[in-house]
């Protein structure tokens, strides 16, 4: 799997804020953030690189089309094992249909299991099983929540 010419991946930076807003738009609402709170989440992340692994997709003028992050989480079962978090992939409406969603998940998947997790777990909506099965994903569990916004 590769992304289209001239793509490339690299992390997350302060200054993606708009884009990242943008691309991340299409997937749920972002509500507004500040430059200042960007930064500290940026800064949050990079300070804690073994938990948090923003990526980014762009394109050949560095425009960021795709989002998605590992979340690595530490836990005492399995022998204090690890296990992976896939959150926020989002591709830009006109760049859908590229291979670009596949490609990242195949990255952060191989990702987590570079970092010895056991397994990698996502949540997603019906529409985009298929999507997550032609990237290797089965059916597990049942996805609850309570909300507090
Ligand atoms: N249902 C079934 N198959 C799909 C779907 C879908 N919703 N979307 C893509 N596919 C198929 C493609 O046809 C392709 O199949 P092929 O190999 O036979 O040609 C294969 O999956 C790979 O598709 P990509 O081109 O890599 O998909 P794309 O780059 O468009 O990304 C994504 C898919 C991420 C779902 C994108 O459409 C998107 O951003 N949607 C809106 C936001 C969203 O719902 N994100 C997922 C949130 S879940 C989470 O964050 C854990």
């Amino acid at each position: 799997m590769s992304l289209p010419k001239d793509y490339s991946l690299r992390p997350v930076q302060q200054s993606d804020l708009a884009q990242y807003v943008e691309v991340l738009s299409v997937l749920t609402t972002v509500g507004s953030v500040s430059e200042s709170d960007f930064a500290k989440l940026v800064a949050h992340w990079e300070e804690n690189p073994e938990i948090y692994y923003p990526m980014v997709v762009t394109n050949e003028k560095d425009v960021v089309v795709a989002t998605g992050m590992l979340v690595v989480e530490r836990k005492l079962i399995h022998g204090c094992g690890k296990v992976g978090h896939i959150e926020d992939i989002a591709v830009a409406e006109t760049e859908q249909g590229k291979k670009v969603g596949q490609y990242l998940i195949d990255h952060l998947s191989l990702e987590a299991k570079a970092r010895g997790c056991y397994k990698v777990i996502l949540d997603c909506a019906e529409r985009n099983v298929g999507f997550y099965e032609k990237c290797g994903y089965t059916r597990a569990g049942v996805q609850m929540s309570q909300r507090y916004d």
